[in-house]
């Protein structure tokens, strides 16, 4: 069994990449974290709760981090994922409560108790780890892996979705990113280089919605918001897959080609956000300690095989 932590902002493509988890057979979900990003911490909140309901999940929901790493104004794009950042599907308001510990202290714990057995798959703002860093500067010794969505470095002429250089969940906290991606931890990265080579047509949602029960029918209904949107700016109705892309790794990394390399992020100016990958010049008086640190970068992807795994472990769940 996969053993994972999953953190998120749970908005549109998100609540996507849970359902993915979920009916995935080798996965367990140990915990939600939510993290403000498509919406407030309060509404990625409800959002976990909601679904982990509906969908009997049973994972605790841990309510995380309400804003950047020393800043507290968000913004949150509701033009992409609707007001409650689930598409503005009706929501009701009695879904509980998530548990009393703080989001971060919960990462910290969970692979505490658990040293190398445990995934972080992280689909929103990264600062609820960089938190759990500050808490435990240890974690990286003791965490099996990070799958992170996020970031862009040009391949596949792919550099940002948010600015020209910067991807939306590296922006909206490129301190924590910065702090994330120099910490040591094994960390994979899923980025709009790969994520935006698959394309999820209008016609993929009717099937799922035709073939996947509640969670094809649920999925068809939040996207619809996603598709305007995207229709809106590229003329056409379809969308990029980014979250789910960061699972789709965790279940079949053999889908997707990787170099290794270090990681920086720009933390402020123009550039805030860009990320920046190389390797050691060789020449030791300009190298930094930090470029010994690699991250796996996904350069590739093999998009049908991603699609037609997605469709197949959302379908299982009606048989
Ligand atoms: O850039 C794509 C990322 O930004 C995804 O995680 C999406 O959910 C948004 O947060
Ligand atoms: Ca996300």
């Amino acid at each position: 069994m996969k053993q994972i932590i999953f953190d998120t902002d749970i908005g549109i493509d998100d609540a996507m990449a849970l359902l993915f988890l979920h009916f995935a057979n080798e996965v367990e979900i140990l915990s939600i974290i939510s993290g403000y990003g498509n919406a407030s911490i309060e509404r990625t909140t409800v959002n976990a709760l909601y679904m982990n309901k509906l969908f009997n999940i049973n994972a605790p929901i841990f309510s995380g981090a309400s804003n950047p790493l020393g800043e507290n104004t968000p913004e949150f794009p509701d033009f992409v994922h609707g007001i409650n950042g689930l598409g503005d599907i009706d929501i009701p308001e009695d879904v509980g409560q998530p548990e009393s510990l703080g989001g971060a202290q919960a990462i910290v714990d969970a692979i505490r108790q658990n040293p190398g057995k445990i995934t972080i798959v992280s689909v929103g703002r990264l600062t609820n780890v960089a938190l759990a860093l500050n808490l435990c500067p240890e974690l990286p010794a003791l965490v099996k892996e990070i799958i992170i969505m996020g970031g862009a470095f040009g391949f596949n002429g792919h550099y940002g979705n948010v600015s020209p250089v910067a991807e939306a969940n590296i922006a909206g906290d490129p301190k924590a990113a910065d702090l994330v991606f120099t910490s040591g931890m094994p960390i994979t990265v899923v980025g709009l280089d790969v994520t935006l080579e698959v394309t999820m047509e209008e016609t993929y949602f009717d099937a799922l919605r035709a073939e996947a029960g509640l969670a094809g029918e649920f999925i068809y209904r939040i996207s619809q918001c996603y598709l305007d949107f995207h229709e809106r700016v590229h003329g056409h109705r379809s969308c990029p897959v980014h979250d789910p892309s960061a699972v789709a790794y965790l279940l079949q990394p053999q889908i997707f080609g990787t170099i290794d390399a270090s990681v920086r992020v720009v933390t402020e100016g123009d550039a805030a956000g860009q990320t920046i990958c190389g390797n050691p010049t060789g020449h030791s008086e300009i190298d930094t300690p930090t470029l010994s640190k690699t991250s796996k970068i996904c350069t590739s992807v093999d998009a049908d095989a991603l699609l037609h795994l997605y469709h197949r472990t959302l379908a299982s769940s009606v048989n």
